[in-house]
């Protein structure tokens, strides 16, 4: 077999052996039908198989992945589990249950109260199987297959034919296994994987199964590496980009192999369609690669009048590459890139080719609501487009590598990313969380990340982790050195994008942790800007994790205050919307803004979070206070003993509320907050609370606006209650004395004195009739595409009825299917997938899948006893 030696590529000009260039090209087949699923292992063998066991057969599939010049890890002998049923060919799995990957075996529940809250109180750990047959035509006999796992939640294990091939611990991880010694040609061929995910192994709802795409990669034997090119612009002006396209090519064959490598570059439009003709070849070059071996080889590509990537234009290019023998091709990959420059400077904040641009980000975990973990591409493209009309420019990947999908809807929206490693190092917050296998991982794990997203343009900045253990105690001094140990390793991948993780030790900012990074992220540590600039004045600074505000869609409390954590003690275990609560942490967005606004050359902002996720329902986690998200030590056990005191109570919610967006995907409040803020250009104004309020006739409603104007006055059915400006360092105008009396609520937002935007609420009647609106009403047939469809609970006169918790049931005519239901509320324990949802504040979500290659007509029904129904109707082609 092929050694994995990355570095020690040759590129001689000796003479060489030539193999006949008869080997068919590269076919990756989406791999993801025809598997079944069983979730437990066989009685007999539990724990038998695990990680601790097996890893001795596991370490040498990181190898390709660790410092060449470090001893590899040699297989032991024998074929673990070969004598198991269930990796056994023969097995008969048809009493297991048919899936279609991706696949999250938790997100069906049911939501038990006993679980844990911080991952959903859902059913997600465990040990499960997957079996899959498939014939591999006999003309493949000779090619190099391979099996590419995008992630598997986790400690994956995977037989072919009942033979041990490979494994990766870490779910976030994708990696690829060569099966070319293990499959059979013209026959049957039965791949089992078996994941095992430990419990508290998670600080939020991480799924369980294959959760991502998994792909079946037939290529010759002499081909381009996994992840082998590596496409960078060292030099960009207005006359021409300089394209440096390096490309790894593997030898597989026993002889050495003489080969031509070319790349042609071509412009991508923004749907990824590329232009007819390439705008950059060059002259191919000449590699030989001993038998066994890999060789890399770089070739340098000039692009006139190059059209640079960036948020507003994300102008793409497509790098093909061809691999040929004696003239004749045997290999080609495409890779798209960008042609952009990035950099982080202390004074001017992020530079995107040479000009400053504000971090307008988020932080968004990986669950895409109801429907679980299981990737599907429309459902992180709807994410964007929501986040995309905030204004929103960034993302941070908290706190894993993402899909690569999401990388791919990055590149193309012109969204810049922070992708990020790790949550923790090798001290965990969790009994089993990613510590366990830091020690022998972190190196396989973090070279995996860097070379499987570095083409990408969206990605620019590597981070190597959130919040770790290791900026406490007496880990403080020291602990950069292993920051500098990962930063090490990161650059030895790539050299082209700074380097920075997530801290929330103010310390951090002064023990050396700042210079291991080429920018610092502070974690809620807006009170460290200003001396953090001072004392480092040349080390750029950006808030990593800013905010934590909490919010429930649609829910107010009364009286306001103006303590931020004063949102304890609800028996609804609701928080209230006026935007002034957070964790105890953390901060109201207008402090991060004061704190920021005063910082000069401060980068800008990752919020926690953009959408509300599963898990970590703070400040209802299992107490009344989540008092134990703490990673200092000290301050972790103060807050416990103080949990004692209080005693645990048991909670219902299963999901967060730092959402700008809840889990259904509807805006709070919030996000019209950011909105005024990240989109000054747009004219908006937003009104809050709501104005249907019964039983507060004659008592005080405080209203609040959100404006990216400069001044705002309110009208009480029709009567001015006061034109306010916005001073200095705040950033919503109040109205706290508003008494409440039914009819409607108006602001007049004014900007440079001129008239801006205006938005008004009025008082609802009773519930009368449903409303629908679809995200989309053309589908396309392919069995992945989603519709979107929220349901409005109104009036007589189709006014939101605000506080409407009426059921709702849908029923689908044609080629259709509801997948998911949701309404955002993060105590509902109402299944996902169920075709009925009461309404939370008014609002539902129906998600509908269209089905492969049946194309034609679907119709979405929506009723609830008392309302006038509903319908919508989608095409599929
Ligand atoms: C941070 C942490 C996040 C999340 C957040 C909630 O400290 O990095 O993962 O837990 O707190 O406020």
């Amino acid at each position: 077999m092929r050694l994995p030696h990355r570095f020690a590529f040759l590129l001689l000009a000796l003479p060489v052996l030539s193999l006949a260039a008869d080997a068919p090209g590269r076919e990756r087949l989406e791999f993801n039908a025809g598997w079944r699923f069983s979730k437990s292992d066989p009685q007999w063998i539990t724990g038998q198989f695990d990680y601790q066991t097996l890893k001795a057969w596991i370490l040498p599939t990181g190898d390709a992945l660790r410092d060449p010049t470090a001893p590899r890890h040699a297989r032991p002998p024998g074929n673990p589990g070969g004598e198991l049923s269930y990796v056994q060919p023969a097995f008969d799995d048809s009493g297991w249950r048919p899936v279609t990957l991706p696949h999250d075996w938790g997100i069906a529940g049911p939501f038990k109260q006993e679980y844990p809250g911080d991952t959903g109180k859902l059913p997600w750990w465990g040990v499960a199987w997957y079996r899959k047959h498939f014939e591999l035509p006999a003309g493949d006999a000779g090619r190099h297959i391979a099996l590419q796992i995008d992630g598997a939640m986790a400690y994956s294990e995977v037989w072919l034919n009942g033979r041990f091939v490979g494994g990766w611990p870490y779910g976030y991880s994708s990696y690829e296994l060569d099966l070319t010694p293990y499959v059979r040609p013209g026959a049957d061929n039965v791949l089992a994987i078996r994941l095992d995910n430990p419990p508290e192994s998670s600080r939020w709802y991480p799924g369980g199964g294959i959760y991502r795409n998994i792909w079946l990669l037939k290529t010759g034997t002499v081909h381009v590496a996994h992840w082998g090119t590596i496409v960078t612009t060292p030099r960009i002006s207005a006359e021409a980009a300089n394209v440096s396209v390096n490309v790894l090519t593997d030898n597989d064959t026993a002889a050495s192999v003489r080969v031509g490598l070319n790349t042609e570059i071509f412009e991508l439009d923004a749907d990824g369609r590329k232009s007819d003709h390439p705008v950059a070849t060059g002259d191919p070059v000449m590699a030989t690669i001993t038998g066994s071996r890999q060789a890399s080889a770089t070739q340098n590509l000039v692009i006139k009048q190059p059209k640079l990537w960036g948020v507003t234009h994300p102008q793409r290019y497509l790098a093909v590459t061809t691999v040929s023998q004696e003239g004749q091709e045997v290999d080609r990959v495409e890779t798209p890139f960008g042609v952009r420059t990035v950099a982080f400077d202390a004074d001017r904040g992020f530079l995107l080719n040479g000009e400053v641009v504000p971090l307008r980000g988020v932080c968004d975990h990986h669950d895409l609501g109801a429907l679980g973990t299981a990737i599907n591409e429309r459902a992180l493209e709807r994410q964007l487009e929501i986040l995309r009309a905030m204004g929103c420019n960034a993302l941070r990947t908290s706190h894993n590598p993402p899909a690569p999908e999401l990388l791919d809807l990055c590149d193309r929206m012109g969204f810049l990313v922070m992708d990020e490693a790790f949550d923790c190092w090798a001290k965990g917050k969790n009994r089993n969380d990613y510590h366990v296998v830091f020690p022998e991982w972190h190196e396989a794990d973090l070279r995996a990340l860097v070379r499987r997203d570095r083409n990408h343009p969206s990605v620019i900045l590597w981070s190597i982790g959130n919040e770790v253990v290791e900026q406490w105690g007496a880990d403080a001094q020291e602990g950069w050195k292993l920051a500098n140990h990962l930063a090490g390793i990161v650059r030895e991948e790539d050299r082209t994008r700074p380097i920075s993780g997530a801290f929330n030790g103010e310390q951090s900012g002064y023990n050396g942790y700042q210079h291991a990074l080429d920018a610092m992220g502070y974690n809620y540590r807006i009170k460290e800007y200003s001396r953090f600039r001072q004392l480092n004045p040349t080390v750029p600074l950006f808030g990593s994790e800013t905010a934590s505000a909490l919010s429930s869609r649609g829910v107010y409390f009364f009286p306001i205050s103006d303590n931020r954590i004063d949102h304890v003690s609800r028996s609804d275990f609701q928080v209230s919307s006026y935007d002034l609560y957070s964790a105890n942490w953390a901060s109201p967005p207008d402090w991060e803004w004061r704190a920021a606004d005063a910082a000069p050359g401060y980068a800008g902002e990752f919020v926690w979070t953009g959408f509300d996720y599963l898990g970590e329902p703070t400040p209802y986690n299992a107490d009344l206070t989540n008092l134990l998200n703490f990673s200092d030590p000290a301050e972790k056990e103060r807050q416990a003993k103080l949990l004692t005191d209080l005693g645990r109570i048991p909670t219902p919610s299963r999901s967060s509320y730092f959402g700008i967006i809840d889990l259904a995907g509807f805006p709070k409040d919030r996000y019209y907050f950011y909105q005024a803020r990240w989109r000054p250009e747009l004219p908006m104004a937003h009104l809050l609370p709501h104005w249907t309020w019964p039983e507060r006739v004659g008592q005080v409603t405080p209203v609040h606006a959100y404006t990216s104007g400069d001044e705002a006055e309110l009208f009480l059915n029709g009567k001015s209650l006061g034109r306010q400006k916005l001073a200095a360092g705040t950033y919503r105008v109040r109205w706290d004395d508003v008494k409440y009396e039914p009819g409607e609520i108006r602001v007049v937002a004014y900007k440079h004195g001129a008239k801006w935007a205006e938005d008004v609420q009025r008082t609802a009647n009773a519930a009368a009739r449903l409303g629908l609106a679809a995200d989309r009403t053309t589908l396309r047939a392919d069995g992945h595409d989603l519709a979107f469809v929220a349901v409005r609970v109104t009036d007589d006169s189709g006014q939101l009825v605000p506080r409407a918790a009426n059921r709702v049931r849908f029923t689908v005519t044609g080629p259709g299917e509801i997948v998911a239901t949701d309404n955002g509320d993060a105590t509902s324990f109402e299944p996902f997938p169920a075709p009925e949802h009461s309404a939370f504040n008014g609002l539902v979500l129906a998600i509908v899948r269209t089905k492969a290659g049946e194309a034609g007509t679907v119709t979405l029904h929506a009723e609830s006893a008392g309302l006038t129904p509903a319908e919508t109707i989608l095409t599929t082609r």
